[in-house]
C-alpha cells in the first residue's frame, strides 16, 4: 500500500516543472516606458520546452507602456500580474502609426500576445488600463478610427487561461481573441465608459468591444462584468463552440454575433454559440445578429459585404434584462457607412437560433425583429418562454417582426420589421 502511494507520487512529481525561470519585471523609472523591460521579461521567460515553465510577475507597481508590444509564441508560462499596465496615449501619432496589423478588418493592436500553456492570474485586482478617455475623445464618433489599437489582441494561443484580470479604459476593442483555441477567460472586469460625453448608443465610447472572437475555436467567457459602449462579447468570422455564462453586461449593445459577411465571396461560419445566465443592464439589446449585405462596397473595417457561410446553432438562454431599449434582432442590412437598402441580397444564413427564458423589462414593445436576406432567408428560429415588461406601455411586447424567416418556431410573426435596422 505504501509503495503503491510512494510510486503515484513520484510519479507526479516527475512532471511537475523541472526548472522554473522567474522574470520579476521593475517598472520603468520616472514615467519611461516599461514595454522594452516587459518584452524582455517575456523573451527570459516566456519560452519554456517540454516540462520547464517560466514565469513573469509584474509587482503592485503601475508600468507605462509607451510603445507597442509583440509577446507571441510564447510557452509554457504563468504571468502574475498585481500592478497596473497603464498605456500612455500622450503622442497619439505614435499609436496611429505604430499600432501592429490583428490579421481581421484592417484592425490594429496595442500588444500582441499568445503562446502555448500560458497562464495569467490577475487576483481580481491586476488592471490593464487604456487610458482610453484620450481615443474617446479624438475618434470623436468617428467609426473604426484606421491605427487606433486595441488594448491587446489574444493570438494564436491554445490551452491557456486568464482569469481575475481588469480591464479599464480601451483604447478601442479591448481584446480580439484570433487564431486560437481551447481558452478560459474567467472573472474579468471591464469599463470602458465615457465621461466626458453622455451615454448614446450612437456615440458613447464607440468601438470599445468587449471581446472579439475571430478564427477561434472552444473559447469560454465565464464571470465577466462588461460595462462599455459597444458590442459586449461578439462572434465574428469562424468562431466556433463558444460558451459564454455567467456575464453581467452594462451600456452597451449586447451579445452580438457578427457582424460578419464582410468579405466578398469569402466562406466564414459561426457554429455553437451558447450564451446563458446574462444580466442586461441598460443596453441596446439581449443579442442580436448583423450581417453585411451581398452588395459589396468600400473596404474593412469600415466598408465590405457580399460574404458568403452561415452561423448555426446559437442558443441564448437565461438572460434577465433591466431597462434594455431593445430585445433580439436579426439584422441582414449591414453597409458601409449606414449605406441603404440591399437587405435581401445577402448569401450569408442565419438558421437553428433559440432564444429561451428571458425575463425582466425595457421599453420595447418588440419582442424581435428578424430582418432575413430574402436571398437566404433564416431557418430553425426559436424564440420561447420571453416574458418581459414594456415600462412604457405597461404591457408585455407582443411584436414580433419578420422579414424571410421561413417557419418560425414558438412563436407567429405578426408583420415586417418597422424600419431598416442598418446596425
Ligand atoms: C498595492 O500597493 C498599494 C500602495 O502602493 C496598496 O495601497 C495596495 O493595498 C496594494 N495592493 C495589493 C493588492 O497589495
Ligand atoms: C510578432 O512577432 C512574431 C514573432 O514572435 C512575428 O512572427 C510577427 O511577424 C510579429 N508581428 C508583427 C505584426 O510585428
Ligand atoms: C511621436 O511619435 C512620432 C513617431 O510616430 C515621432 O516622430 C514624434 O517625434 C513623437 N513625438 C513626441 C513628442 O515624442
Ligand atoms: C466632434 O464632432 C462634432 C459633430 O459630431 C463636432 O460638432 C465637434 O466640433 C467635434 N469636436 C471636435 C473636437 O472635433
Ligand atoms: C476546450 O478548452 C478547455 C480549456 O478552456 C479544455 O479544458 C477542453 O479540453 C477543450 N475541449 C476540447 C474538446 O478540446
Ligand atoms: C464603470 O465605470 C464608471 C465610471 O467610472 C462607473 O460609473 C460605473 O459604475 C462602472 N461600471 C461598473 C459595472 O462597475
Ligand atoms: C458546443 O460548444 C459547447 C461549449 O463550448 C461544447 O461543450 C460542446 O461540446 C460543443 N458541441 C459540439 C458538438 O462540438
Ligand atoms: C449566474 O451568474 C451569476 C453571476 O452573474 C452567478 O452568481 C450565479 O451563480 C449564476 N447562476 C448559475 C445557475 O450558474
Ligand atoms: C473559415 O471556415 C471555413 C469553413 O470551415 C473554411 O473553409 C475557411 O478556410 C476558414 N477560414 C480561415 C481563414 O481559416
Ligand atoms: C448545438 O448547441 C447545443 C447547445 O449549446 C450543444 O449542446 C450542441 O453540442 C451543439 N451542436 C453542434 C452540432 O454544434
Ligand atoms: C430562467 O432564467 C432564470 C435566470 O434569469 C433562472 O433563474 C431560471 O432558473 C430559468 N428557468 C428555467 C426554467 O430554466
Ligand atoms: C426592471 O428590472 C430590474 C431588475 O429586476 C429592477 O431592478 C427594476 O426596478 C425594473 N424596472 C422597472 C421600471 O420595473
Amino acid at each position: 500500500m505504501f509503495r503503491g502511494i510512494f510510486f503515484v507520487l513520484s510519479v507526479l512529481f516527475s512532471f511537475s516543472p523541472s526548472t522554473y525561470a522567474i522574470c520579476v519585471v521593475k517598472p520603468s523609472p520616472r514615467g519611461t516606458d516599461s514595454a522594452p523591460a516587459i518584452i524582455d521579461a517575456f523573451r527570459r521567460c516566456g519560452h519554456n520546452e517540454g516540462s520547464s515553465r517560466g514565469k513573469v510577475v509584474f509587482e503592485n507597481e503601475t508600468y507605462i507602456i509607451q510603445t507597442v508590444m509583440n509577446t507571441t509564441g510564447l510557452r509554457n508560462v504563468d504571468i502574475d500580474l498585481k500592478g497596473t499596465l497603464l498605456w500612455d496615449n500622450s503622442n497619439i501619432t505614435y499609436w496611429l502609426n505604430n499600432s501592429l496589423p490583428v490579421g481581421y478588418q484592417n484592425q490594429s493592436s496595442a500588444w500582441l500576445f499568445g503562446g502555448e500553456s500560458v497562464n495569467w492570474e490577475g487576483h481580481g485586482y491586476g488592471t490593464l488600463n487604456g487610458d482610453g478617455q484620450v481615443w474617446y475623445d479624438f475618434a470623436n464618433g468617428t467609426n473604426n478610427y484606421p491605427g487606433r489599437p486595441h488594448q491587446i489582441t489574444i493570438t494564436s494561443t491554445r490551452d491557456s487561461a486568464f482569469e481575475n484580470i481588469r480591464f479599464l479604459q480601451s483604447q478601442m476593442w479591448t481584446m480580439a481573441i484570433i487564431h486560437s483555441e481551447n481558452i478560459l477567460l474567467e472573472n474579468i472586469y471591464v469599463n470602458s465608459t465615457d465621461t466626458e460625453h453622455t451615454v448614446g448608443f450612437d456615440f458613447s465610447s464607440l468601438n470599445t468591444d468587449g471581446a472579439d472572437t475571430m478564427y477561434a475555436n472552444n473559447i469560454t467567457f465565464r464571470g465577466w462584468t462588461i460595462d462599455n459602449g459597444d458590442d459586449s462579447i461578439s462572434m465574428k468570422a469562424n468562431s466556433t463552440n463558444i460558451l459564454i455564462e455567467n456575464c453581467n453586461f452594462y451600456t452597451g449593445l449586447g451579445v452580438a454575433i457578427g457582424s460578419i459577411g464582410q468579405y466578398e465571396n469569402v466562406f466564414e461560419r459561426i457554429e455553437n454559440v451558447t450564451a446563458r445566465n446574462i444580466t442586461i443592464n441598460n443596453m441596446r439589446y439581449g443579442a442580436y445578429v448583423k450581417t453585411w449585405t451581398g452588395v459589396s462596397t468600400g473596404f474593412p473595417p469600415n466598408g465590405g459585404g457580399g460574404g458568403l457561410g452561415y452561423a448555426s446553432n446559437m442558443t441564448f438562454s437565461d438572460f434577465r434584462l433591466n431597462n434594455a431599449s431593445g430585445i433580439f434582432a436579426i439584422t441582414q442590412c449591414t453597409s458601409y457607412n449606414d449605406a441603404t437598402g440591399d437587405c435581401d441580397t445577402s448569401l450569408f444564413n442565419i438558421r437553428n437560433l433559440k432564444i429561451e427564458n428571458w425575463t425582466g423589462n425595457g421599453t420595447s414593445d418588440v419582442v424581435a425583429s428578424l430582418q432575413c436576406s430574402g436571398d437566404s432567408p433564416c431557418t430553425g428560429i426559436e424564440i420561447e418562454g420571453v416574458s418581459i415588461l414594456d415600462t412604457v406601455n405597461d404591457t408585455m411586447p407582443a411584436n414580433w417582426l419578420c422579414d424571410s424567416v421561413v417557419d418560425p418556431i414558438g412563436f407567429n410573426c405578426t408583420g415586417a420589421p418597422w424600419g431598416e435596422n442598418s446596425q
